[in-house]
């Protein structure tokens, strides 16, 4: 009975964590213990915790003294909506939530059973970084995980949120996985922190200013995703995963949807949103919206280059990918940062078997010398590779303008599309009808009389001929050319037609993405 005890007492040491008093002062910070993540993000009962009794096995700086069961971070499985997910919750009651050698083995060793079983891991991010007294073990336990990291991508989902602190290297295994998710205000990311960014560079900063949930939301796209508390974030994190398969080998679970009437599908509203003046900004959300499921459109880096939407949806129950140019922001151009985060979008829905949707409505790459000089040749080639990469069904519509050589990268027929629709409002063209009447008429407008009358009927022989989609539908790089109205059903049908292509790519190592 003794020995039965001795288990029943060290359990309750081990859900202890660092304390009582490290607990409350958790909760001050307005902040969820580890366990208490795990428990709203996991199905009712279904967590199964493995490495409770582990302890860290140092000795330096009186550290044999301090022992605390489960050493930081709280490993298991269990189900998130009836799904097998493998997830680390890492708690910063205990030394700061710092990473040991035995913290990185038992993160490690949920990711191999994860790779193993084929689910998803998810990480539940609190740390001060590398447990100080260890040394350069917990380094090495870090590159551990960065490198399982590597070899699970593509193979397995994984998801990161950030729920305090990460800082340093540690920053670089959430990088590498699918998708950050930041806390506004309680979380906050930098590989240096604000004491040595004063040091070194003289910038004073805050530690939100520096690497906040908003500076990463908006500035740098590090984080997918921001919520404005915890609870919140988690509930992202489980709608975010209905959309995903398990495994690189399986299909993305669908919802039950039944067609009952065709013309139940016709969506009238799509008629009034492409403004009579071409030049008039819309939002390509309200497309997105009006043609998907009802309420199923999940936005990734909503409030990241704003000139591109992608995100997540459901078309008749099915998960697909969706990249929209969004007229609204820039007028829709390409950008660098628009480029990175398509490319990244496109690959995740490539690896995963989720078929990608787009909506094209463009008139080019940025110009200017800040978008040259930060490389925007390489950046924008981000996209292009990815989309000819990509196997997945994929369809295009183009809604308004497809110019230059946004055309081709914006899932073109000619690199890969295997439907593409335009609207009768689209504009498919080598550029512009001004721009290309300034061009190739200059001398018949330098000579005329009236420059302006000239310049004018020029443009609108340009426009004629070139400002709509019946050029490229001749040639069939556009399939048909389809009402607004009834673009929903013709994407049911197709991808319905799709479902089982197959595609391969040449036998490689692997390809040299544009990095
Ligand atoms: C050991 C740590 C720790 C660490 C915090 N603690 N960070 N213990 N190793 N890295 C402990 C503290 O001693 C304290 O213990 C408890 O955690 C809570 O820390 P506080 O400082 O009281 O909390 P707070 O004020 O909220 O500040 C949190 C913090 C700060 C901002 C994270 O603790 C901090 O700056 N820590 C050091 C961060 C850092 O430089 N890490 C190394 C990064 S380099 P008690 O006993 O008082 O509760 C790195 C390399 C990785 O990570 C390389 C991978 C390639």
């Amino acid at each position: 009975m003794k020995k039965r005890e001795e288990l029943i007492e060290l359990r309750q040491q081990a859900l202890l964590g660092g304390g009582v008093d490290r607990i409350a002062s958790q909760h001050k910070k307005g902040k969820l213990t580890a366990r208490e993540r795990i428990h709203f993000l996991m199905d009712e009962g279904s967590f199964e915790e493995i490495g409770s009794m582990v302890m860290h096995r140092s000795k330096d700086f009186g550290m044999e003294t301090q022992q605390f069961l489960g050493d930081g971070v709280i490993t298991g499985y269990g189900t998130i909506n009836g799904r097998l997910v493998y997830v680390f919750s890492q708690d910063f009651t205990v030394f700061g939530g710092s990473l040991s050698e035995t913290h990185a083995e038992k993160i490690c060793k949920i990711m191999d059973m994860a790779m193993k079983n084929g689910a998803p891991v998810i990480g539940l991010n609190d740390s001060g970084g590398a447990r100080i007294q260890e040394g350069v073990v917990s380094l090495g336990g870090y590159a551990d995980i960065f490198y399982r990291n590597t070899m699970a991508s593509g193979v397995i989902p994984q998801i990161s949120a950030i729920m305090g602190p990460c800082a340093g290297g540690a920053v670089y295994s959430p990088a590498i996985t699918d998708f950050i998710m930041m806390v506004e205000h309680t979380s906050y990311m930098f590989v240096t922190g604000p004491n040595v960014v004063k040091t070194v560079t003289h910038e004073e900063v805050t530690s939100e200013e520096l690497g906040g949930a908003s500076v990463h939301g908006t500035k740098s796209g590090v984080a997918h995703f921001t919520a404005a508390n915890e609870i919140e974030c988690i509930n992202q994190l489980k709608r975010l995963l209905s959309y995903m398969p398990q495994n690189c080998e399986e299909q993305a679970p669908a919802l039950q949807y039944e067609i009952t009437n065709w013309e139940n599908e016709t969506r009238e509203n799509l008629t009034k949103i492409i403004p009579e003046n071409a030049n008039q900004p819309y939002d390509m959300r309200e497309v997105i919206n009006g043609i998907i499921d009802e309420n199923t459109f999940h936005e990734v880096h909503k409030d990241f280059a704003e000139n591109i939407v992608v995100g997540f949806g459901r078309l008749a129950g099915r998960s697909i990918g969706i990249v929209g140019n969004q007229p609204s922001q820039l007028a829709g151009c390409l950008d660098i940062h628009a480029s990175q985060k398509a490319a990244r979008f496109v690959r995740f829905c490539d690896c995963f078997n989720i078929p990608l949707l787009v909506f094209e409505d463009v008139p080019g790459f940025l110009p200017g010398t800040d978008q040259e000089w930060n490389a925007i040749i390489t950046n924008g080639a981000k996209l292009l590779y990815a989309f000819c990469e990509s196997t997945v069904p994929r369809i295009t519509v183009i809604t308004r303008k497809a110019y230059g050589g946004a055309y081709d990268v914006m899932n073109s027929k000619h690199i890969g599309s295997d439907l593409n629709f335009a609207w009768p409002s689209a504009e498919i063209a080598v550029m512009g009808a001004k721009g290309a009447a300034e061009i190739i008429f200059k001398r018949e407008i330098d000579a005329a009389e009236n420059k302006e009358t000239k310049m004018q009927e020029k443009t609108d022989e340009y426009a004629e001929i070139f400002a709509n989609p019946y050029r490229a539908a001749e040639r069939g790089f556009i399939d048909e050319v389809i009402l607004p109205e009834e673009t929903r059903i013709k994407l049911i049908k197709g991808f319905q037609m799709l479902e089982n292509k197959v595609a391969t790519l040449p036998r490689k190592k692997h390809g040299n993405i544009p990095l």
